[in-house]
């Protein structure tokens, strides 16, 4: 942790998470809770909770919790340092010089590292570009149609068929011959030692927001393969959070945003005065990158390649966006394959109109989705309107279905009626209207004995965080080893802790954790849903049956250590009988 687990929990009991929520979202007081629409899954009723008590949030549609450092994370992509700062700040906190551990202070050093030596082998290739090794390169992206100034803006470079001169020269600048490799631009050779992973290529520097190059991609120059060769993922190179132009995009003020596939795209693009046009890097789009873009805007134009791979990818990318709460369009490029050769062959305004008339993503999706069909045979029409119908359920709000209903009503000629009872009918089949994708954490697989298991450890801390004057009642049969789940242990014990100290406080255990995912993991296990029973009988009943699931659960898991063991025989003989006499224990929920 990067700070004092004191600072964090001052800090964090300080911000109000409805208050800072209510920064970014309009809430709703229903009940003892706020709620909205979640920020992130795509809805039309609110799911999302944020309970003032436990100080977290939790949505019932798409399962994220946390607290209001996690919250912060997800929604502004911060790390957790930075949350802690931005909440700092806000509620007057002054922070200490980051503490670090040792290993910490190991990780930012050697990030820190590895950006420096990023730096210094761009600015190699960079000189390298524009000496007279470069001259390939440098013919080849002129012939490309780029500028100098454009070639400068995106730091461009060249890697020539040497080997051994980068490695050279970033061992002449300090940098070990270990971090070379870790930052994946030298390979291991058993004749020559340490050499260039990149020859022969034009160098992308790859930048992250903030201008820092965190990695490469390189264009192998003629017909080599592959053409793309990109830097492998490294502690500084995420390629699920980054996008290549976002550094420049992000200041562009278009109102929109320019999703491309490749990186000589962006930068024709740029060159054309297209400033907000970003691509992924040499993978799939990602939900980490939607959520990047929506710190910026919420409108994406997707200018993806004209052929079926690109198709198919738009398609994918709709998906991602939608769900992410962004609009998306399409933009198309027929004749040409890319923006790069669109721009090249028609120029700018040729390509601000295509601009302008980029495709609503829905319509676009309903016109691949045509390419099925033979409309010409009445079966094959009628197979075409039903999907459109199922389609047409994504759309959870009545009006805005509707809208799309007769859109696409007069665009096939087909009677909005008869669309409109086929609609119908798939949505009773459904059981009502609702969006097609769901985030997968809520897809109802089958349960294995361990998610039983796990889910019962869940309801069971939920339980206790709930009512925490049952935590008395079975302190001496309960222990955290009871929670075979690593993270779940963690959790019971610190909230064990805290419930002895009075408060059980959950949104402080959160914070124990660095990662968004984890504290999301973490925050689950306060917000199971507990079995809805009305008797006090019936709940007596509940708890003492997943008490013991979870005893019965750690058993099992220990009967096979404890065979091992020197006495393991007779303590395997004293925990059977615990549980023996457990099953018998009646428990009282009754106050007091
Ligand atoms: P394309 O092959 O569509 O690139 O790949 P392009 O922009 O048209 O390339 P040029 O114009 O021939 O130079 C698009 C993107 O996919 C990734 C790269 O990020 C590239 O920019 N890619 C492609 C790879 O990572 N590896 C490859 O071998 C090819
Ligand atoms: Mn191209």
């Amino acid at each position: 942790m990067f700070y004092s687990d004191e600072i964090i929990e001052e800090v964090r009991s300080r911000s109000d998470i409805v208050d800072v929520v209510s920064g970014y979202l309009s809430l709703q007081k229903k009940g003892n809770n706020y709620w909205a629409c979640c920020p992130f899954h795509n809805e039309d009723t609110p799911s999302f909770s944020v309970s003032s008590a436990k100080q977290m949030f939790h949505c019932f549609g798409c399962g994220v919790s946390g607290n209001v450092y996690t919250f912060l994370m997800k929604y502004e992509n911060y790390s957790f340092p930075e949350a802690v700062k931005v909440l700092a700040q806000r509620c007057g906190v002054k922070l200490p010089e980051a503490e670090y551990t040792e290993e910490q202070k190991k990780l930012v050093n050697r990030k820190q590292r590895l950006l420096d030596l990023n730096r210094e082998a761009a600015r190699f290739f960079y000189y390298q570009l524009r000496s007279p090794r470069g001259k390939v390169g440098m013919e080849y992206l002129k012939k490309r149609e780029l500028s100098e100034e454009t070639m400068k803006k995106f730091g461009l470079g060249f890697a020539d068929m040497g080997g051994q001169e980068l490695v050279r020269y970033l061992r002449s600048k300090g940098f070990e011959d270990e971090l070379i490799h870790e930052a994946g631009l030298a390979v291991m050779s058993e004749k020559r030692g340490l050499v260039s992973q990149f020859w022969n290529r034009v160098m992308f520097p790859i930048q992250d927001i903030n201008g820092k190059v965190i990695g490469f991609g390189g264009r192998v120059m003629g017909d080599g393969e592959p053409k793309y060769l990109n830097s492998p993922e490294t502690p500084v190179f995420d390629k699920r959070r980054n996008l290549f132009g976002m550094n420049f995009a992000r200041t562009a003020r278009t109102g929109n945003l320019i999703l491309c596939e490749g990186y000589m795209d962006v930068i024709s693009m740029h060159q054309a005065g297209f400033t907000q046009a970003v691509a992924s890097l040499g993978t799939a789009f990602t939900p980490e990158q939607a959520r990047l873009i929506k710190r910026y805007t919420d409108k994406v134009l997707l200018a993806y390649d004209s052929d079926g791979a690109g198709v198919k990818a738009a398609i994918r990318g709709i998906g991602i966006l939608r769900e992410a709460g962004l609009t998306g369009k399409i933009i198309h490029m027929e004749p040409y394959k890319d923006p790069d050769e669109f721009i090249k062959n028609l120029g700018p305004e040729e390509f601000q109109k295509r601009i302008d008339e980029a495709e609503n993503s829905f319509f676009f999706e309903i016109r691949i989705l045509e390419r099925n069909f033979d409309l010409t045979d009445p079966d094959g029409k009628t197979k075409f309107h039903r999907e459109i119908a199922k389609k047409l359920l994504v759309f959870t709000e009545e009006v805005e279905r509707e809208n799309y209903l007769q859109a696409i009503a007069a665009k096939y000629f087909v009677s909005p009626d008869n669309l409109r009872s086929l609609v119908a009918s798939y949505a009773a089949q459904e059981g009502g209207v609702k969006p097609a994708e769901r985030p997968k954490t809520v897809t109802h697989q089958k349960e294995t004995p361990d998610d039983k298991a796990k889910r019962s450890q869940r309801v069971l801390l939920t339980w206790l965080t709930d009512y925490p004057t049952l935590y008395q009642k079975i302190r001496k049969i309960l222990s955290p080893e009871d929670f075979t789940d690593e993270l779940y242990r963690k959790v019971a014990e610190k909230l064990f802790q805290n419930i002895e100290k009075g408060n059980a406080n959950p949104a402080s255990i959160i914070s124990m954790f660095d990662d968004d995912k984890t504290q999301n993991a973490a925050a689950e296990v306060f917000n199971t849903a507990l079995p809805y029973i009305s008797t006090l009988q019936e709940r007596e009943q509940a708890f003492h049956d997943v008490l013991l699931a979870v005893k019965r659960n750690s058993f099992e898991q220990r009967r096979a250590v404890l065979a091992q063991e020197k006495d393991g025989f007779s303590r395997f003989l004293q925990a059977k009988k615990e549980l023996e006499d457990l099953a018998k224990t009646f428990i009282s929920l009754e106050e007091g």
